[in-house]
């Protein structure tokens, strides 16, 4: 299979970073194409941690093509410091590249972030703060500006000076708050633009000429399914589209060309920010996987919110992306509890839901139907092989993979690289 699409099937942080890095050990290119600094994922390489929120997990392979696509919002400050500290732990950017059609956020972006979240008040959706929504609007009220204006400095100025005078007078109309100045941010992003400018091309153009060279390509989804514009638990989403079919239009590339499909579930489910979560665990069982789990957010350090593992979402998200297979993480932070449920269905109003609701109404009145089962309470973390795990534990795999009708392609034990159990060859 030439090209594979990793994409998170709950509400985000399933343990991505770590898939699509043992994924990029074999790929020619990697491509990030959607969402922004709001993702956070970490790979842990010989006991070093590695944070990476926009460059693309491939990065961390010399010789890998690293490709930032179109529907990707940069903040170019963000990027810059990511390529900076990654060049000081001996890292080297080289092979990347962004795409020319990327939108940028600006400086309002991440105002009007906070500024709308604090309006909304108890509505608010719990967002990480960073533009990304409000960069996403601009793109779609055809008030964006892209990486091919920023590289020129009379059309940067023109675009910036339309939208500035339209969001100052927001700022101060609806808000209150002081205007931004034109010059500073100018000045300011026009320093970011000759560090980006030799980065920055026509990446679709690019990654067609590899994929009919045969190369092997890897597209990194950030967020996850449920986080969905379209498909997700609207409105408590994030303002792209992290589902599989996004992989192409996000990286400028024919839906045709997407060969497997890998969903990733972590083996419970975790949330940050706000809206419905029907297994959430609101007890002691919730405490203890946040802990042992260190289930804190990567970008802001907010607290997960943590509950068992929910089919009802396994299956939709199987329905929303096409998976082919499942890469199941994090089974290690489940070793210690003595009993293990999963959420084969959900009932409501008495009855039991063939479709997952669209309605976050009828979401926050269903009744999980769990099955119950007793746990390993063993160290699996030096697993290897499926073998190798306890029987209770591989029990509670084939029950996933039963109800959520996929197969098990890879399942992780702990962060390390080596900690990978493969039951399927990707690439
Ligand atoms: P935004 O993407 O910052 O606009 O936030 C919208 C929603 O998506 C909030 O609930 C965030 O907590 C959530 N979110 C955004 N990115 C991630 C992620 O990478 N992992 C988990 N949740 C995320």
């Amino acid at each position: 299979m030439p090209t594979i699409v990793v994409i998170g099937t709950q509400w985000g942080d399933e343990g991505k970073g770590k898939i699509v890095d043992h994924l990029a050990e074999k790929a020619d290119v990697v491509v990030r194409y959607q969402g922004g600094n709001n993702a956070g994922h970490t790979v842990v390489v010989a006991n070093t941690v590695h944070k990476l929120h926009l460059l693309p997990s491939g990065i961390l392979y010399p010789g890998c093509l690293c490709l930032i696509g179109n529907d990707v919002v940069i903040d170019p400050a963000v990027l810059l410091q990511e390529i900076q500290t990654m060049r000081e732990r001996g890292i080297d950017s080289s092979n990347l590249r962004i795409s020319n059609r990327a939108h940028l956020i600006m400086p309002y972006h991440r105002l009007f972030d906070r500024l709308e979240e604090t309006r909304k008040g108890e509505h608010k959706v719990g967002t990480t703060g960073r533009g990304i929504g409000p960069c996403y609007q601009d793109k779609a009220a055809r008030t964006g500006i892209r990486m091919v204006s920023l590289l020129d400095p009379d059309t940067f100025a023109e675009e910036l000076r339309q939208t500035l005078e339209y969001k100052n007078a927001i700022l101060t109309a609806v808000f209150g708050e002081k205007p931004l100045s034109f010059t500073e941010i100018y000045q300011e992003y026009l320093g970011y633009a000759e560090k980006l400018r030799p980065y920055v091309l026509d990446t679709g153009y690019l990654l067609n000429e590899r994929i009919a060279a045969g190369q092997k390509v890897l597209f990194e989804g950030a967020q996850a399914t449920m986080l969905d514009l379209a498909h997700g638990t609207y409105p408590f989403v994030t303002s792209s589209n992290p589902t599989a079919a996004a992989a192409a239009v996000g990286s400028g590339i024919g839906p045709k060309c997407l060969d497997k499909i890998i969903g990733v579930v972590k083996a419970y489910t975790t949330r940050v920010g706000e809206g419905p979560f029907p297994t959430e665990l609101l007890n002691e069982t919730g405490d203890l996987i946040r802990e042992i789990g260190h289930e804190y957010g990567t970008t802001t350090g907010r607290p997960r919110r943590c509950g068992w593992l929910d089919a009802c979402v396994l299956r939709y998200a199987r329905q929303i992306n096409g998976l082919d297979c499942l890469a199941i993480t994090r089974l290690d932070i489940l070793d210690r509890l003595p009993e293990i449920k999963l959420c084969v269905a959900y009932r409501w109003q008495g009855r039991e839901l063939t479709e997952f609701p669209a309605s976050l109404k009828t979401l926050s009145e269903v009744e999980p139907v769990y099955e119950t089962m007793p746990g390993w309470q063993c160290d699996t973390t030096a697993a290897r092989s499926y073998a190798a795990l306890p029987p209770n534990c591989q029990r509670y795999l084939d029950k996933i993979a039963a109800v959520s009708a996929c197969r098990l392609g890879v399942v992780s034990v702990g962060p390390g690289r080596e900690q990978t159990i493969i039951l399927e060859d990707m690439f």
